[in-house]
């Protein structure tokens, strides 16, 4: 059997949401683990005034590339933009690029999709799933297909306690709920979503299973592959450890954590969420294109970790100390929303405004407790994944290709990788510079003594109180004192014995 690398060789391979966090590890796995790739058709739509040449140029310029760039200077050459927006008929790709695309194809990676979990159904529905039903029409006129890798979500079918490597029959037929949702009005559709959603606990995970279902559909006479990551993190080694670029999930929780805004979360004691490198899923699609397969993983990281790097590294300007805690208790986490988060929101915002600046802390806190209540649902719960369509792909692979393609995270050592994250966060999704550590050291030994004096003067303050008002606390507070003079003063009277 051809190994990997060779399988690509002068094959020609269409991928949707390149210039997305993944789409950009793939395309740049494949062109510096696969340089015999004959080209990759990118599909990209023009966004924020920048043509859709000049997004995947500068795509093409970030760091991650650097590897690739020092290999082969002239890797961008293989990279062929196709304009393309995926909510238009046709996918709005000209007659010309079609006829291209239909020629010469081999393999399509479809990794495009909105990921954000309160998006409005008809537009997750526009993406997530006609859209995936237009690219396989596209996909089974293409002379020379040999695989269609759909990239899903382990959380697809979340609804499940237990989840088997099966496409499960969906919560509706995707076929009638485009039908109906088309003369709906948006806020018709808006308020049925919470009944067409059901158990699931956004439109995200929701319209990810209805997409399964049209590739099963849709297939017909194609080499299908789903793959279902859980959450995609920052890289584990390729091209360099903790590579990241957005916001998204984890890298949002840890960077809130380490500027010390997120002191609280809600979430299943032991674990905060079911992570996996982006390197790893890619290595596993890239192989899932050479062999048909299906990933499913879990796995569970600590706190402690993500605190104790960005003690050691800290972000720049933090609002306080990096303190989380996690919670599974509902009401204890809401105390501490209201001590840790709030109460410091409004002390900050009236200082702000008594200081003649605009407060913006309070808004910072409500947009950060909107975005983890979307999280809530997977931090909170455990799923168990089959994975034995993985155990069995990694198999097939030759001792070459396991190096190369590597998806087998049981040689990871998760300390180090959070807290490679962790910086690839402070690295590359913040832009902070390493050398300015010590700055931000010493700016977070500053926060510890506001903190120290803080405490000591509520302390005051409540002790203050407390005497004035009850005799019983004065009374207490005397005999606690004289309690202490006595103790003192036999010390003092045993030492000078001794002596
Ligand atoms: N990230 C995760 O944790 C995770 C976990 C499990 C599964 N997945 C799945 O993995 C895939 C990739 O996720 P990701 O994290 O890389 O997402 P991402 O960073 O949000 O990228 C999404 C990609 O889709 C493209 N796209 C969105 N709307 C489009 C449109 N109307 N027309 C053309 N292109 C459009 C985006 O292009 P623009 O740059 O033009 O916006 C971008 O390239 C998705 O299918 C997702 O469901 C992701």
């Amino acid at each position: 059997m051809a190994s990997i690398a060779d399988y690509y060789a002068g094959k020609s391979v269409l991928i949707t949401g390149a210039t997305g966090f993944m789409g950009k590890v793939l395309v740049e796995k494949l062109l510096r683990c696969c340089p015999g790739v004959s080209a990759l058709y990118v599909l990209v739509r023009p966004k924020a005034g920048q043509s859709m040449q000049q997004r995947v140029s500068d795509m093409m310029k970030c760091k991650l590339f650097d590897r690739v760039r020092e290999e082969d200077p002239d890797f961008h050459k293989k990279v062929v933009p196709i304009s393309s927006e995926l909510t238009q008929p046709g996918l709005a790709i000209s007659p010309q690029d079609e006829s291209k695309l239909v020629a010469c194809v081999n393999i399509v990676f479809h990794c495009a999709a909105t990921i954000r979990f309160d998006e409005p159904l008809k537009h997750a529905l526009q993406l997530n799933v006609i859209a995936t039903q237009q690219l396989l029409s596209l996909a089974k006129q293409m002379h020379n297909l040999e695989a269609f890798v759909h990239i899903s979500t382990a959380y697809a079918n979340c609804n499940r306690r237990h989840i088997d490597e099966v496409i499960y029959p969906p919560p509706v037929e995707p076929k009638k709920l485009i039908d109906s949702l088309e003369w709906m009005d948006d806020g018709m559709v808006r308020d049925i979503t919470p009944r067409l959603i059901g158990e699931r606990p956004n439109t995200y995970t929701y319209t990810k299973a209805l997409a399964e279902c049209v590739v099963q559909q849709e297939s017909d006479k194609l080499n299908i592959a789903i793959i279902r990551p859980s959450i995609v993190g920052a890289s584990w080694q390729e091209p360099f450890p903790g590579w990241i670029d957005n916001f998204n999930g984890p890298s949002g929780v840890f960077i809130a954590a380490g500027k010390g805004i997120l002191r609280t979360m809600r979430a299943n004691n032991d674990a905060v969420a079911d992570l996996i490198p982006v390197d790893v899923v890619i290595n596993l699609t890239l192989a899932a294109g050479w062999y048909t397969a299906v990933i499913l993983y879990c796995l569970h990281l600590q706190e402690y970790h993500v605190m104790s790097t960005f003690k050691r590294n800290p972000l720049e300007q933090a609002f306080r100390r990096p303190n989380a805690n996690i919670t599974s208790n509902y009401l204890i986490n809401q105390y501490w929303i209201l001590v840790s988060h709030k109460f410091p929101a409004l002390l900050y915002d009236l200082y702000l405004r008594l200081s003649g600046q605009k407060p913006h802390m309070m808004r910072i806190f409500n947009r950060l407790h909107k975005a983890i209540s979307l999280l809530e649902y997977f931090s909170s719960q455990d799923w168990e994944w089959n994975s034995d369509n993985m155990s069995m792909l990694m198999g097939h692979l030759s001792p070459e290709d396991r190096k190369t393609f590597n998806f087998d995270v049981r040689q990871l050592n998760w300390p180090e990788y959070i807290e490679n994250y962790c910086i690839g966060t402070k690295k590359y999704v913040l832009n902070e510079d390493m050398s300015d550590i010590p700055a931000a050291r010493q700016h977070l030994r500053k926060l510890r003594n506001i903190r120290y004096t803080f405490n000591t003067l509520l302390l005051v303050f409540i002790w203050r109180v407390f005497i004035a008002r009850s005799q019983m606390a004065r009374n207490i507070w005397y005999f606690v004192v004289s309690l202490c003079f006595k103790f003192l003063s036999y010390f003092r009277a045993s030492s000078t014995l001794t002596n």
